[in-house]
């Protein structure tokens, strides 16, 4: 094998383990652990992000959020599912965190 060849091996090598493993993020699933980039949660990012965009923008079918709702609706309809869009238990999403979120959303956001 000559050098360039090894070197285009070990390039694709890298970019497989890169983009390995993240079509379920729930088991590395860890909560709370500060904030992303964007201000938003790792919860978020694991669970939301892939529908509604990383800063909760929305794109094609999927709306920006919050929307118009207020906390309390914000909860409700996470916690709830709608649609499309699957239920999301505590367990995945802490009540802390969806506050924070929210927050983040309709403060922070530019
Ligand atoms: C599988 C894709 C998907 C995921 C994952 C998802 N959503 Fe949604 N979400 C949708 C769709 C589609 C709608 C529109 C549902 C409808 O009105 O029929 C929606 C609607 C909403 C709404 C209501 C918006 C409005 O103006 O009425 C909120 C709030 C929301 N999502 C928040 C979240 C949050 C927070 C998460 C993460 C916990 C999340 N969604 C995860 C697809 C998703």
């Amino acid at each position: 094998m000559t050098k360039k060849m090894l070197v285009a091996v070990s390039m694709a090598a890298t970019m497989i383990a890169a983009c390995g493993g993240d079509d379920d993020g729930s088991k590395s699933g860890s909560s709370g652990q500060g904030a992303q980039a964007s201000g938003l949660s790792a919860s978020f990012q694991a669970v939301c992000a892939k529908c509604h965009g990383d800063e909760g923008r929305g794109q094609g079918i999927y709306p920006q959020i919050p929307g118009s709702k207020d906390e309390a609706s914000f909860i409700a309809i996470v916690r709830a599912g709608r649609g499309e869009m699957p239920a999301t238990n505590a367990a995945r999403f802490s009540e802390a965190d969806l506050k924070a979120d929210f927050l983040w959303l309709t403060t922070e956001r530019k």
